[in-house]
């Protein structure tokens, strides 16, 4: 069975997500020049994204790595973030980039911004590769973004439905029946 026929469309193709992510990472060079940022990938949707993105990079830097869920704004833990894995990097004076798969509700990287805040770095930026405007819950604007999107359920380029479609080398819409199955 091959993982691509269960995809409806491919919303962003490959070469569509390797022109933008040069441009990205020729804006954050410019903007780390001089730094040396610690740049968190957040597992474990951002991981092709993160790859692709440092390689890119000519900015001296060091990388770590996150895990991380929260829960949402209807939940009884309202605002928790759960740390599934944590920083090996001490990030106290560094200016830090997390690296995100897709912003939706936007509890995770507000919750997760206040934690990183609350270690005394210089910076926090976020980058992500994609947002969904209209799903959110809690202000959170990613001062980096590659593709703003619809409010649709996308899969690949690291991304999920449950745990499956990560290795897709594009991003894309599954078909309905693999939800309703
Ligand atoms: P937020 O806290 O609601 O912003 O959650 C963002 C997280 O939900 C992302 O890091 C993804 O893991 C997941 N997520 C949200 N939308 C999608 C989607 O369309 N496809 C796959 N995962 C998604
Ligand atoms: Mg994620």
């Amino acid at each position: 069975m091959d993982l691509n026929e269960n995809v409806e469309r491919v919303m962003i193709s490959r070469e569509q997500i390797e022109e933008r992510v040069k441009a990205l990472a020729a804006q954050l060079d410019k903007l780390y020049e001089g730094r040396t940022p610690v740049v968190v990938c957040i597992l474990k949707g951002s991981v092709m994204f993160f790859a692709d993105l440092i390689r890119e990079m000519k900015t001296p830097m060091q990388i770590d790595f996150m895990a991380v869920s929260s829960y949402g704004k209807n939940s009884i833990s309202s605002g928790k973030l759960q740390v599934k894995k944590d920083l090996t990097v001490n990030i106290c004076g560094k200016d830090v980039l997390i690296v995100e798969d897709i912003i939706d509700s936007g509890n995770t990287l507000y919750n997760l911004k206040k934690l990183l805040n609350s270690r005394f770095p210089s910076s926090v930026n976020i980058v992500t590769l994609l947002d969904k405007p209209e799903r959110r819950e809690v202000p959170m604007e990613p001062e980096y973004t590659c593709f703003v999107i619809e409010d649709e359920f996308v899969v690949g380029y690291g991304m999920d439905y449950a745990e499956e479609y990560r290795n897709l080398p594009y991003i894309g819409v599954l078909k309905r029946s693999v939800y309703e199955k």
